[in-house]
């Protein structure tokens, strides 16, 4: 196989689900894997089944329609109307708002001879999926209790996403004052809170019941929390490595010659004058991933630009000296590691 690749270290990412286990046992916290990020590919789905993971979570049905487990699916995003009957064949349980859509997999379910689990999602002020928390759940909680094909499985909510909000006590009580609402409105417990994402963790001391659930994605491939950003102890940050190939090593002016209009992208790109420079260029490109979401292992590089199939890599501070076919080496973050794995133009090499 050519480059670019993505080399996926298996052992990494099993240690780390190890660790994560570890974390949240502590707290009474089972796991959803959150497997998106790498597609939901099989080598990483066939770790988490042997490390007996009980939820399989994405967000789309595509990737859960390829996962093989004995685990739980749960579909992330809420269901759209034009795939009821999709969402009830391939997931166990999902994450809704919507009275109409709740009733559509109701039917779905009947006509199926199934009973779908649902998470009924919770906005506790980051403004993204849920029903706002101070609205009134119980004409809502009560038509669900009645849906006979339809198991109200668990309340969720889902924080420091769109609002950048944080997991506090202060914020989580929010949740757990709508838990003790449904809870008194339905007669009896909920059996599964799932109270958020890898933003969780540095709050996991404050965790109070009755949340039993955090959806974990970002902090299984990449080791980091995702409230501060930080490094978890013990956990890997080069599960994903990137592979690229140095197609032109030149040395060039910094600043373009000519005068400028739109780049490929019809922005105006703006250039500093930093004198000759010397630039790699890697077969890689836009259509495959954001230059300023890969890190090159090789702290003297700096990407510095991009168009659809090329990025530009500045080399002039390394120490070594590369030539035209070397292959550099790139840490990566969630997103890239997102548009990576999503591109077909880009091998995915596991060891
Ligand atoms: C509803 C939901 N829960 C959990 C996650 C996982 O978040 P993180 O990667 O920060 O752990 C995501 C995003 O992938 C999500 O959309």
């Amino acid at each position: 196989m050519g480059y670019p690749k993505i080399r996926i270290d298996k052992a990494k990412y099993r240690q780390n689900i190890r660790k994560m286990k570890n974390l949240l046992a502590p707290a009474n916290l089972s796991m959803m894997a959150v497997t998106k990020v790498y597609c939901a590919e099989a080598p990483l789905i066939e770790i988490l089944n042997e490390e007996h993971i009980e939820f399989l979570a994405d967000s789309r049905l595509d990737n859960l329609k390829t996962i093989e487990t004995d685990a739980f699916k749960v579909l992330l995003r809420l269901p759209s109307k034009s795939s009821i009957e999709e969402t009830v064949r391939h997931s166990d349980i999902s994450l809704n708002s919507e009275w109409t859509i709740i009733q559509k997999l109701n039917e779905a379910a009947e006509k199926m001879n199934k009973t779908h689990k649902i998470i009924l999602m919770v906005d506790i002020g980051d403004l993204r999926e849920g029903v706002y928390y101070s609205d009134d759940f119980e004409p809502l909680v009560q038509s669900i209790e009645a849906l006979p094909h339809i198991e109200l499985f668990g309340l969720g909510t889902n924080v420091t996403c769109y609002g950048g909000v944080l997991p506090t006590s202060e914020t989580i009580g929010k949740l757990n004052g709508v838990v003790k609402k449904v809870e008194r409105i339905l007669g009896r417990k909920i059996e599964m809170v799932s109270g958020g994402n890898s933003s969780h963790i540095p709050f996991l001391s404050e965790t109070i019941s009755p949340i039993n659930n955090l959806r974990i994605g970002e902090a299984l491939v990449l080791g980091r929390e995702t409230s501060y950003g930080t490094t978890l102890e013990g956990f890997f940050d080069d599960v994903f490595i990137l592979e690229a190939e140095i197609i032109e090593l030149k040395e060039k002016p910094s600043y373009p010659e000519g005068e400028i209009g739109m780049n490929a992208f019809g922005k105006k790109p703006f250039f500093k004058d930093e004198g000759q420079r010397k630039r790699a260029i890697i077969a890689l490109g836009k259509q495959d991933v954001d230059h300023n979401e890969i890190m090159p292992c090789d702290s003297s590089l700096h990407p510095i630009g991009s168009s659809s199939d090329h990025i530009i890599v500045d080399v002039t501070d390394a120490q070594k000296q590369y030539e035209v076919g070397d292959i550099l080496t790139f840490k990566l973050t969630y997103s890239s590691i997102l548009s990576l794995m999503t591109s077909p133009y880009v091998g995915k090499v596991y060891e």
